[in-house]
């Protein structure tokens, strides 16, 4: 696959401190100029205090100043493509909104989301 964005979670994705699960993920996500900030996932002896790959991306790109985002890719190494989690999907909602969703494996399956369609009916500042 030839998109650069899936390229740079695949790549992201060989950073991740996985030692506990040994499930390693990557993500991509494409700001508004066409930059990309990357994450991955960064476990800890606690477990509960891991924090996923897609939200590592977001927040680095918050930090350093992105707010418009285009698209997200999502690697990990699994034959049915691995989707954010809840946790992410709310996150991913209140900072990119409806993105779009690429899912990646390193063999060059690639299967392509709107986060609507992942996340019906999700809570935000409408509420508030
Ligand atoms: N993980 C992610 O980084 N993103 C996902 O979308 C699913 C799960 C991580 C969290 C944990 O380090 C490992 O995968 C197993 O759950």
């Amino acid at each position: 696959m030839s998109d650069r964005l899936v390229a740079a979670a695949l790549a992201a994705r060989e950073h991740a401190f996985a030692p506990y699960s040994h499930f390693q993920v990557g993500a991509a996500l494409e700001d508004g100029e066409g930059r990309i900030h990357t994450g991955c996932n960064v476990e800890n002896a606690t477990y509960g205090l891991t924090v996923c790959a897609e939200r590592v991306a977001v927040f680095k790109a918050i930090s350093e100043g992105a707010r418009q985002f285009r698209r997200v890719a999502i690697a990990a190494d699994t034959e049915n493509l691995t989707p954010p989690c809840g946790a992410c999907r709310q996150i991913l909602w209140e900072f990119c909104g409806d993105i779009e969703i690429v899912l990646a494996n390193p063999r060059g399956k690639v299967e392509t989301y709107r986060l609507r369609d992942l996340f019906p009916k999700p809570f935000d500042v409408s509420y508030l």
